[in-house]
């Protein structure tokens, strides 16, 4: 008997082929779900068959976006183990967006066992081929019905799964990003630095416009002076100008990236210069043109890492490193994904193994 009452699903679908995968379309057979009430708390956490959820048209998640996620990976190393990255960080940055959301915590250890029981419960969906993982999409929404804007007093936690494929299928690629001078993603005091519905909501038209325009993705600056970088698309962002590692304070409008936190922290360990301080576009232009940027990156737990080969801004073009992946954006990605595949060791601990009988 494990930790949660467990419902199986009696028409398991077919799964894909690894080669089939790509980004979050296939989704495994069970889902996670827990229920808050006020006065109550948490309560009924149980793993039941991956279906639809029914709501009413008024339930006010619908209405005004109340509504955290976070996104995580599961990987089967070549020793069969299955492992998860960085678990425990990602349950925490959850709870930070609850607070910020106004929406109640959640325990921890809850959520961590809610991943550990579910990947356990779907361990046949993490695929084997070397670059694929098992995605984990933590969510809550606000479920009470009724059209006033206030935060909820009911909640529902659902976790579900996706199978994905490697995102360089044929080796790190540098991508071509455009510093918006037009669109900004969040502002000090508002929702940036919270994984919640509305910051995504935010990005598409400036998406929309830079993909128009011949780029990837979107460099955002800050929301007031338009001057200093933000992230870039659903990445942080670091810049290697000279002997010196830059990446944007974390103040209030940024995420606090997973990917970001353990690139920081292996540089570190290397013993580079690493600094977290606003850093501007002008500062970045200007290193492009007279040749001492050496490499930029974005850091997520989609890519690990996206070289930057060109960037963009003001209808100026500066091309990064020979727009080929350079030699620290290359080796933050071994080391990272020979952690996540449990190739090579990990000082700090950032693996969990998924017991087999964790549900
Ligand atoms: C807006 C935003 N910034 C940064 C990141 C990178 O965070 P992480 O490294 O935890 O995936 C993400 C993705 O989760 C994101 O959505």
């Amino acid at each position: 008997m494990g930790l949660f009452p467990i419902t199986r699903t009696t028409t398991p679908k077919p799964k894909p082929a690894d080669d089939a995968l790509s980004f979050g379309k296939a989704l495994t057979d069970h889902m996670f779900l827990m229920n808050y009430d006020e006065g109550k708390g948490w309560h009924s956490p149980r793993i039941v068959p991956y279906g639809p959820i029914s709501m009413d048209p008024a339930t006010t998640v619908l209405h005004y976006g109340q509504a955290i996620f976070d996104g995580l990976k599961a990987f089967r190393g070549s020793d069969g183990q299955i492992r998860l990255f960085r678990a425990q960080r990602h349950a925490e940055r959850f709870n930070t967006s609850a607070k910020i959301m106004c929406m109640p915590e959640l325990p921890v250890d809850v959520i961590r066992q809610s991943f550990e029981a579910l990947v356990a419960v779907d361990q046949e969906w993490v695929p084997h081929k070397p670059g694929t993982s098992l995605y984990l999409r933590p969510t809550v929404i606000a479920t009470d019905v009724m059209l006033g804007v206030h935060p909820a007093h009911s909640y529902l936690y659902f976790l579900i799964l996706s199978p994905v494929g490697s995102y360089y299928k044929e080796g790190v690629k540098p991508v071509k990003i455009l510093a918006s001078d037009t669109h900004v993603r969040a502002v000090k005091g508002g929702l940036g630095e919270a994984k919640t519905a509305a910051n995504y909501a935010a990005s598409l038209a400036g998406q929309r416009d830079a993909e128009a325009a011949g780029y990837t993705q979107v460099l955002y600056l800050d929301g007031v002076q338009r001057k200093f970088l933000d992230e870039v698309g659903t990445m942080n962002i670091m810049i290697r100008i000279g002997d010196e590692v830059i990446t944007p304070p974390l103040a209030g409008t940024i995420l606090d990236g997973v990917t970001r936190n353990s690139a920081l922290q292996l540089m570190r360990d290397w013993g580079l210069r690493v600094s977290e301080r606003p850093i501007s576009i002008e500062e970045v232009m200007q290193a492009g043109r007279d040749g001492t940027l050496r490499e930029m990156w974005g850091t997520g737990t989609a890519a690990v890492v996206s070289p930057v080969g060109t960037l963009g801004y003001k209808g100026e073009n500066v091309v990064i490193n020979g727009g080929e992946t350079g030699e620290l954006t290359q080796k933050l990605y071994d080391t990272i994904t020979g952690i996540q595949y449990g190739r090579s060791n990990d000082p700090h601990g950032w693996t969990s193994v998924v017991p087999a009988e964790a549900a």
